[in-house]
């Protein structure tokens, strides 16, 4: 970068903007409550990102925890801890617990990394600043928990991860794709980039919450008296019934269209066939997540073309099953008119530019997302509070670990719930993203005028359990 452009960047972000220009008589602070942080060297209500933090970041995080490499995982190991016995024991739940430790902080460290090194504008914007403070603060608990070496540390820490689990950091996946949105409108940073860039943290999520996940449950299967992991994977995975699920999707879907439209509009018939009887191991929510959001475009696009012909009846939607001992497959199939000709960016993050400035304004429509901010101290989040960090420890008590149960927030199912005025153009690919993450794809065919076959491939969980491989199994 030349010195001339370096001045000019410089000018550019000390510059404030006259506000008044864009309403008279609302003050800016009103209209835009964070746009003061923004326009300070450092956010004013940081925690991490001040004058020290330079020097902060290069000594631990830099020279200490850079140092380290996540260890890929089998899902075996995920589900076993490195023996091989399906066997609960003390020492297994402890050294369990040593490890999500020192694994997610090595993990997070890493993707801390990554953010730093994106230009400037994108790391500086609201929302990926929101997602780098978030981490940074996961970071730093992590790093700052005692050494666990009893039952006893390890249930303070199972309630700490189940805090983290629950707590601001859900906000992450809505942040993470706002900032994309928000960079594809300003012309930030390229959209091959920004999507991948988005896929590989997503990815990185999934794969650190099935370790917290994972180490809860079987915290919780041992202190309830289950000694073995009957399963060949703990209990975040279950036996998933294909049929069950996909008409659990079915009544989501037919609420959404008569929310969409008005109840008793004609509705496709959902038809499924082939392997009817398929039961799988896989995660229930991102099952649900993955038919939901595929189900959901076939129903709107059906309905629509229902009425555009006037016809009587709505043409169904077509489910086909196929399994062999690799994987599963799932075609959904209707007559919807196909995807548009124009619809050429259906996998991007940002799709084009017109469609993510319509999907930022519902983003920003979405209930309760609106006004949550990591330096809210209204929403119970903020950093600085301790209040906050007491009432989110207390939230799992040692009663509902002992019980075997634990809940923690689901983001992707808030997500699959939204109404219909709140389009948000990601569906597809979040759906793409989960899919590879479990050994499968996700594909579109359209015959333009007639329809679109949707076809979800997810890899059998069964397989391959001994394969290593960071963030996908
Ligand atoms: N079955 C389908 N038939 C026709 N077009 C489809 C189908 N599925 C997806 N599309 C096209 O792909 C686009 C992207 O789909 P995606 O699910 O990612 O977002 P969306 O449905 O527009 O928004 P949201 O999922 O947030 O409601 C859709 O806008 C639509 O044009
Ligand atoms: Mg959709």
């Amino acid at each position: 970068m030349s010195r001339n452009s370096v001045v000019r960047k410089v000018l550019d972000i000390s510059q404030v903007p006259d506000f008044s220009r864009y309403s008279a008589t609302r003050s800016i602070n009103e209209l835009a409550p964070y746009i003061s942080s923004t326009l300070s060297a450092y956010p004013t209500e940081s925690k991490y990102i001040n004058q020290y933090h330079y020097y902060h970041n290069d000594n631990v995080l830099v020279k200490k925890y850079l140092q380290k490499k996540p260890h890929p995982m089998s899902l075996k190991q995920l589900a076993q801890y490195y023996d091989d016995s399906s066997k609960l024991t003390k020492m297994k739940i402890i050294s369990s617990g040593k490890f999500v430790k020192e694994e997610l902080c090595v993990r997070i460290a890493h993707k801390l990394d990554l953010l730093q090194n994106l230009p400037f504008d994108v790391v500086n914007n609201f929302h990926f600043n929101q997602v780098y403070e978030s981490y940074y603060n996961i970071f730093e608990r992590f790093r700052k928990f005692p050494e666990i070496k009893d039952e006893k540390d390890n249930l303070k820490f199972c309630q700490f991860l189940h805090a983290i689990l629950s707590d601001f950091n859900s906000l992450n996946l809505p942040h993470l794709i706002m900032g994309a949105l928000e960079c594809r409108i300003l012309d930030l940073y390229p959209q091959d980039k920004m999507d991948a860039l988005i896929s590989d943290l997503l990815r990185a999520r999934i794969s650190r919450r099935l370790i917290v996940e994972e180490h809860l449950s079987i915290t919780s299967n041992y202190l309830s008296g289950k000694k073995e992991n009957t399963l060949v994977l703990g209990d975040i995975f279950q036996k998933c019934n294909a049929k069950e699920y996909l008409n659990g999707a079915r009544e989501v879907c037919e609420a959404y269209i008569n929310n969409m439209y008005f109840a008793g509009i004609k509705m496709p018939e959902l038809i499924i066939n082939g392997d009817t009887e398929l039961e799988f191991y896989f995660l229930p929510s991102h099952l649900k997540f993955l038919l939901g959001e595929i189900l959901r475009n076939s129903y709107e696009v059906t309905v629509k073309e229902t009425i555009r012909l006037g016809l009587e009846k709505a043409p169904p939607v077509t489910v086909t099953i196929i399994s062999n001992d690799q994987s599963y497959l799932f075609r959904i199939s209707d007559r919807g008119g196909g995807v548009p000709h124009s619809d050429k960016q259906i996998w991007s993050f940002g799709k084009s530019k017109e469609l993510a400035k319509q999907s930022l304004d519902n983003f920003h429509h979405l209930p309760g997302l609106q006004t949550l901010s990591l330096y809210d101290s209204s929403n119970g989040a903020h950093l600085k509070s301790d209040r906050y960090r007491q009432t989110s420890l207390d939230r799992m008590s040692e009663n509902n670990l002992t019980k075997g149960k634990f809940k923690v927030g689901q983001p992707l199912m808030e997500l699959l719930k939204r109404s219909p005025r709140y389009k948000l153009g990601i569906g597809l690919a979040l759906c793409k993203v989960y899919a590879e993450y479990w050994n499968g794809d996700l594909t579109v065919h359209s015959i333009q005028g007639y329809g679109t076959d949707t076809v979800l491939k997810l890899g059998n969980l069964m397989r391959h359990t001994d394969k290593l491989q960071l963030d996908r199994v």
